[in-house]
């Protein structure tokens, strides 16, 4: 069992090199390295995230491993194989930029591929395997948790490249949940770094949708949570090669809290006037306020309410109570 660990952890390691050296210097891979230059990436940051390809043949992996003694249906339990119903075993990762996923400590667990053209799935990852499970890591914590640690805060983000483009900035606090779903292992592997958390994920509908999951699961482990609205449905890596790091420490200096988000998302831009529509509102805000444990907070969140609808304090609270007592 612990010889097929260390197995496991080898060929990953293996893999990973036979990567890097093809993005480096295969000709096939000419392609990758102008995508991911055009892409803004400097050659410092495509080694310290220790960026790779994977070539379009289907079986250059499986040669490689070959080559150093690893049978295919080794390299499939890697994650790296695949077999067809004839039997035959093919790579996984064909003609994609590879992002190698790391545990906390730096070893290679899994990996993330992308086309470099426009083709679906636009990634693919390592199955779930032994060592590979990607709701139980974070990418990139790894070479964010000193930075984490420092500034007092973690970015959670959506993707590989926002965290790539995010450290490129100098914004080495950043890690990403690879996906929009944020789950209770990767909220608690958070707070062993930091529990003020910000969460800057897409501003697409499915980026506000796992916002809103994000922040109640972390609220309720315990984190100080905002969130980072970036304009007009980007992600992080479009806004700041666009608008570049002082307009992203902008953001984060305006980043919403649970309540504000909440509130920003019921309400929109446009004032509420109307009673039913103040009612409206709150019974959409309500369950968050009802999450929260602490009294202070609590109270604090029913100011910003009254404040955001223009009713007293009184009035709000005294819903709010109505509104627990129905919960049972
Ligand atoms: N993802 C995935 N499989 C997909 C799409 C997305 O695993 N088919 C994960 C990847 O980790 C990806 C993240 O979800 O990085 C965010 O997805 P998305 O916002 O769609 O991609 P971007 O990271 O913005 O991709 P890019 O900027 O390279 O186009
Ligand atoms: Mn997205
Ligand atoms: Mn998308
Ligand atoms: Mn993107
Ligand atoms: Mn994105």
């Amino acid at each position: 069992k612990r010889q097929k660990l260390a197995q496991l952890r080898h060929i990953n390691s293996l893999a990973n090199d036979y990567f890097r050296n093809v993005f480096k210097y295969h000709n096939t891979a000419a392609r990758a390295r102008l995508y991911l230059a055009e892409r803004g990436l400097s050659q410092e940051t495509l080694e310290n995230f220790q960026v790779g390809f994977a070539l379009p043949n289907w079986d250059s992996l499986l040669k490689f491993m070959n080559k150093q003694g690893y049978r295919p249906q080794a390299v499939a339990e890697a994650g790296l194989a695949l077999k067809n119903e004839n039997g035959r075993y093919y790579d996984r990762f064909r003609e994609r930029v590879i992002f190698p996923i790391w545990d906390v400590t730096g070893r290679v667990i899994g990996f993330g591929g992308r086309v470099i053209n426009d083709t679906t799935p636009k990634y693919l990852n390592s199955p779930e395997t032994v060592l590979f499970s990607k709701g139980h890591l974070l990418y990139g914590l790894h070479l964010a948790r000193r930075s984490i640690k420092e500034k007092g805060y973690v970015i959670i983000m959506e993707g590989y490249m926002d965290v790539v483009t995010a450290h490129r900035y100098g914004i080495t606090n950043a890690v990403a949940s690879l996906g929009t779903s944020l789950t209770r292992e990767q909220g608690r592997l958070i707070i062993n770094y930091s529990r003020n958390v910000v969460i800057a994920y897409d501003s697409d509908a499915a980026g506000v949708a796992a916002t809103l999951r994000g922040l109640e699961l972390l609220q309720e482990i315990g984190c100080q949570v905002r969130v980072v609205n970036i304009p007009d449905g980007k992600d992080p890596d479009d806004f700041l090669r666009r608008h570049g790091y002082q307009a992203w420490e902008n953001l984060i200096e305006q980043a919403l809290s649970l309540i504000e988000y909440r509130l920003r998302q019921a309400i929109g831009n446009k004032p509420v006037r109307t009673v039913s529509g103040k009612l409206e509102v709150m019974r959409q805000v309500f369950p968050s306020i009802a999450g929260i444990k602490s009294d202070i907070e609590r109270e604090e969140s029913l100011k910003i309410i009254s404040r955001f609808l223009s009713s007293s304090p009184e009035a709000v609270t005294a819903e709010f109570k109505r509104f627990e007592a129905n919960l049972g």
